[in-house]
């Protein structure tokens, strides 16, 4: 029990509630040394209440938080901790390097860690210009910097790529990628599963305030359905019913859905051309939330 409880994160049935809304319901969670961890959610799912009891920014109603074996009363709780909580405050008419000054200087830190850490988050050219006019994900990216700047063994991040564009996505999940390989324990929430998928290491889906399954990613959303788009729906349909039965097929205008393996791919694409029939596009399309969701919990839990 020792052990466990000295990893860099553990509660035990943490739980906050607000009037009738149970924000956090009973959550038991443990964070190794070294693992990215993603923290997966819809709207309202209680991310992000979560995360500000692991701060001590909120107190719980019942259960209890530990960080690297310290609760909140202890001295040095946070020491070992950076964190990005919902858009960290900026003087806006000060640079990205001006406030990471201000920052470091409150915190007893030295000018070249801001050096290094604008570096890190790859923010050194734009360094010099006033915040106010740096883009969204700029400001995340000051943000990462400002959490990094105590050199954290823990980094707790609040959906660090929302509101960004495609692009900015990429940039920010190949920060936090090297971030992950750095060694730094990361524990990031998201409501994208695509996401998580390509960041982390494990995953715990969070339902209502209540863990709904904890995966190694790799397992979680695998499977999926193949998709075929074809001018001739209604052959094709009859075709692949006939062949797969009718329970494994399903049709939405000229687009087929199968429940086959992910190998039956190329065969059905010979059998369907050889049959004369024009396929134009055929895929394989990954469960998204809703379905990752529904299939863990039967449809009972999913927002
Ligand atoms: N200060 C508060 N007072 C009352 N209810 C709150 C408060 N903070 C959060 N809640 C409620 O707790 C639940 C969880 O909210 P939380 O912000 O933790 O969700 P989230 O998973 O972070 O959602 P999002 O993806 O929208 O950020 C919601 O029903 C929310 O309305
Ligand atoms: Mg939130």
């Amino acid at each position: 029990m020792l052990t466990t409880m000295t990893k860099p994160v553990w509660t035990d049935s943490l739980t906050k509630r607000y009037g009738e809304v149970t924000a956090v319901d009973e959550l038991n969670l443990t964070i190794e040394q070294g693992e990215v961890y993603g923290f997966l959610g819809p709207n309202g799912a209680g991310k992000t209440t979560t995360l500000r009891m692991l701060l001590g920014l909120i107190a719980p109603t019942s259960g209890g938080v530990r960080l690297y074996g310290k609760d909140s009363t202890t001295r040095g709780y946070l020491d070992a901790v950076g964190a990005l909580i919902e858009g960290p405050a900026f003087y806006p008419y000060l640079s990205g390097r001006e406030n990471l000054r201000v920052l470091a200087g409150h915190a007893g830190m030295t000018a070249s860690r801001v050096a290094v850490v604008l570096d890190e988050v790859e923010l050194t050219d734009r360094a010099g210009d006033k915040y106010s006019t740096y883009s969204l994900g700029m400001k995340q990216r000051l943000g990462i910097a400002a959490a990094l700047l105590k050199d954290p063994a823990l980094l707790i991040l609040d959906e660090p790529t929302n509101g960004l564009d495609p692009a900015g996505m990429a940039d920010m999940r190949g920060l936090l990628r090297k971030l992950g390989a750095q060694g730094r324990t990361v524990l990031l929430s998201s409501h994208l599963l695509g996401e998580v998928q390509q960041i982390c290491d494990r995953v715990s889906v969070l339902s209502r305030g209540a863990l709904v399954a904890e995966r190694p990613v790799g397992e979680l959303g695998a499977g999926g359905r193949l998709v075929v788009v074809t001018a001739q729906p209604d052959i094709a349909h009859t075709r692949l019913v006939a062949a797969y039965g009718d329970d494994t097929v399903r049709r939405h205008d000229d687009v087929l859905e199968l429940d086959v393996d992910e190998s039956d791919a190329a065969k059905i694409n010979a059998d369907l051309v050889g049959a004369g029939i024009d396929v134009s596009e055929l895929r394989w399309r990954r469960p998204n939330l809703e379905e990752v969701f529904f299939s863990l919990t039967g449809g009972n839990h999913a927002a």
